[in-house]
């Protein structure tokens, strides 16, 4: 038996990204539809008690040793500070990290620093107010700048900001958003837009490449590779100076750039994935999916269920495949995965 979740192609995955909910309170244009979409029922959801099981089961017999929280939006769940504290009491207790757009992050951040959550990343594409409604199809700039601020009180540090640029719409907007997030201290990383856009209407040539993000960036600064070792995360990340400064003079900061598309990182992926109805994906762009839910519910023992995600993992592709003819986007949209 395979020690823990590797694949066919020889990757072990040691990042478990577990989504909550697929309900969000914003409706970014490239993850959800306007109307929203047919939410799922609760019953159907992974429950307080299942999740803590599968993470238990993940971190004590499978190898992972990080455990990501992802939505939709995860604050929407009422239950977060105690799936949290209950994850961070098990016995292989892994780092515990939330992606979240940060509103209702104000009031519970402080509670779940205290839970035991290490690190959060939050999403925000534009810090002027039109730009962010029109993305988001919301007006809430506010709350979410404030959830950010709530962090650094919370003594949750090391705060990433994701920021998706789109054509005509943020896309000139890369130095200015990187500025506010120098002064604040927080890394700010630029991610390719992928094809997880519930409408379908991602086009790879109009997408914002790292190489135009890095041109974009030039007239204000000088980027500088970073040296340190990726270990397998999807940022390329650059020492950041004020463009024409002595590149031996301190740098101001280090931003981030995902090029899931143009520069992908596939070979070297750790990622395993569960969705909030308690599926294993192996890859964001899988077509298939193996269920662990109605299994445990049915008396599945741990061993059956370490047994079935072992399998759903070992079948993982090897990569993306975007550049491949015949590529067709997965049925799930972005914000059913949880990125
Ligand atoms: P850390 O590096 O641990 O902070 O987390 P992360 O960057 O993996 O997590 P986050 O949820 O902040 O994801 C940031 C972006 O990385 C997402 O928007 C995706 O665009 C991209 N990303 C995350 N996981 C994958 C993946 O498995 N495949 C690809 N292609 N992109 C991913
Ligand atoms: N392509 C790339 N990144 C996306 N995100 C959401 N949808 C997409 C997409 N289509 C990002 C958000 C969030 C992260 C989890 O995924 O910015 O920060
Ligand atoms: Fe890993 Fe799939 Fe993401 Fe590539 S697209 S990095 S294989 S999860």
């Amino acid at each position: 038996r395979a020690p823990g979740l590797l694949d066919s192609y020889g990757r072990v995955a040691s990042d478990l990204r577990i989504s909550l909910t697929d309900k969000c309170n914003l409706r970014c244009t490239y993850c959800m539809p306007a109307e929203g979409l047919p939410f799922l029922p609760t019953s159907k959801l992974m429950q307080r008690d299942e999740i803590v099981r599968l993470a238990r089961l993940a971190t004590e017999q499978l190898g992972v040793r990080q455990v990501r929280f992802t939505g939709g939006e995860p604050l929407l769940r009422k239950d977060l500070v105690e799936i949290i504290r209950d994850v961070a009491a098990l016995d292989a207790r892994p780092e515990i990290s939330l992606t979240t757009n940060a509103i209702g992050l104000s009031g519970r951040a402080a509670a779940l620093a205290e839970a035991g959550l290490d690190r959060v990343n939050v999403s925000l594409d534009s810090i002027c107010p039109e730009t962010f409604a029109i993305i988001t199809r919301r007006p809430f700039l506010e709350r979410v700048l404030k959830g950010i601020d709530a962090l650094g009180a919370a003594g949750i540090g090391h705060t990433k900001i994701n920021a998706v640029l789109i054509p005509k719409i943020n896309d000139t907007q890369g130095p200015e958003l990187l500025e506010w997030a120098l002064a604040g201290g927080h890394q700010l990383r630029f991610i390719e837009q992928m094809p997880l856009d519930a409408d379908h209407i991602w086009n790879r040539d109009a997408m914002i490449t790292a190489a135009e993000i890095r041109r974009r960036l030039s007239v204000r600064f000088d980027l500088t590779a970073d040296e340190a070792p990726r270990d397998g995360a999807p940022a390329e990340l650059y020492q950041v100076r004020l463009r024409g400064a002595d590149p031996t003079s301190g740098s101001l900061g280090t931003v981030g750039i995902i090029a899931s598309v143009t520069e992908a990182f596939c070979d070297d992926c750790r990622r395993t994935r569960l969705t909030a109805e308690g599926a294993v994906r192996s890859c964001l762009f899988s077509h298939t999916e193996t269920d662990l839910l109605a299994p445990m519910r049915a008396g599945a023992s741990d061993a059956e269920v370490a047994d079935l995600w072992r399998g759903a993992m070992w079948a993982k592709p090897s990569g993306h495949g975007m550049s491949l003819d015949g590529f067709q986007q997965p049925d799930r949209p972005m914000s059913a995965i949880g990125g």
